[in-house]
């Protein structure tokens, strides 16, 4: 059988050229990193996992008319996405201080914010993805300034669906992060979500224990990332079927 050609292997995917133009076949691997791949691992079903969420997420994006790069899911690990231009910003939304805000900034991880606070990091590993602003997104042309405004409408009504979606299961959204790409429908290129949204870019903390259900579980050394990633999707309704219980076959007389 032909093998499928690699267009890119990153940290926690794959990607392969699509069955038709403009597609792209997304991989989940199981390998986790942290800290700019300085900690690494591999956690049996992640991909399963990720897979599972972040259609279940981008599913949700489209029916309130959020763009994203989802078609279908095609596998247990595997999606059909669009292929999209990406731009090399990861937006970063947060609701509560945590992580590098609150490292940055003194303030205690927890601390509810005055309002969600977006920022934006320039994608290149080789750098550790630095804090820009919206001046170096500008001057550098990452983005034009009609980007900039669809990119912070995007980050904030994906905001407000994650945040409602969660809490209905009893869990905050302290923070997340999503990445944009340009498509060519016409002669004009326009953004639609791209990527992944899952445990592995979000902040989940569970709303009674405060529990961390997301990749601190793994950064921070904190028990078994697939129960936390398991918890999410079961309280969500995403399990993947592998995990569902098979009854034994039982004789018919
Ligand atoms: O590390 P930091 O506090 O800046 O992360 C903010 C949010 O962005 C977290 O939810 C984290 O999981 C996510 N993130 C990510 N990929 C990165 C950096 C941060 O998904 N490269």
């Amino acid at each position: 059988m032909a093998r499928r050609k690699k267009i890119y292997e990153g940290k926690a995917k794959i990607l392969y050229e699509g069955p038709e133009p403009g597609t792209i076949v997304q991989y989940f691997k199981d390998d986790a990193t942290a800290f700019n791949a300085e900690k690494k691992a591999v956690i049996e079903g992640k991909g399963v996992l990720n897979n599972r969420l972040s259609e279940f997420f981008m599913t949700g994006l489209s029916q309130i008319g959020v763009p994203n790069h989802f078609v279908r899911r095609l596998n247990m690990r595997e999606q059909l996405v669009r292929s999209v231009e990406i731009v090399p910003l990861e937006i970063i939304v947060r609701n509560y201080a945590a992580g590098t805000m609150s490292q940055r900034l003194g303030l205690e991880e927890g601390t509810q914010l005055p309002r969600p606070i977006v920022e934006y990091c320039y994608k290149d590993d080789s750098l550790g993805d630095p804090l820009v602003t919206e001046e170096h997104i500008a001057a550098f042309g990452w983005a034009s300034q009609q980007e900039m405004d669809d990119i912070l409408s995007i980050a904030l009504r994906v905001n407000d669906f994650l945040s409602g979606v969660m809490l209905a299961v009893g869990i905050r959204l302290v923070d997340f992060k999503i990445e944009v790409g340009r498509v060519f429908d016409g002669e004009f290129p326009r953004l639609i979500v791209a990527d992944e949204i899952s445990p592995d870019s979000c902040r989940l903390w569970d709303i009674e224990t405060g529990q961390k259900l997301d990749k601190d579980v793994f950064r921070r050394d904190l028990g078994s990332l697939t129960d936390a990633y398991t918890e999410v999707a079961r309280r969500l309704g995403v399990m993947p079927k592998s995990s569902t219980p098979v009854s034994k076959p039982t004789l018919i007389n």
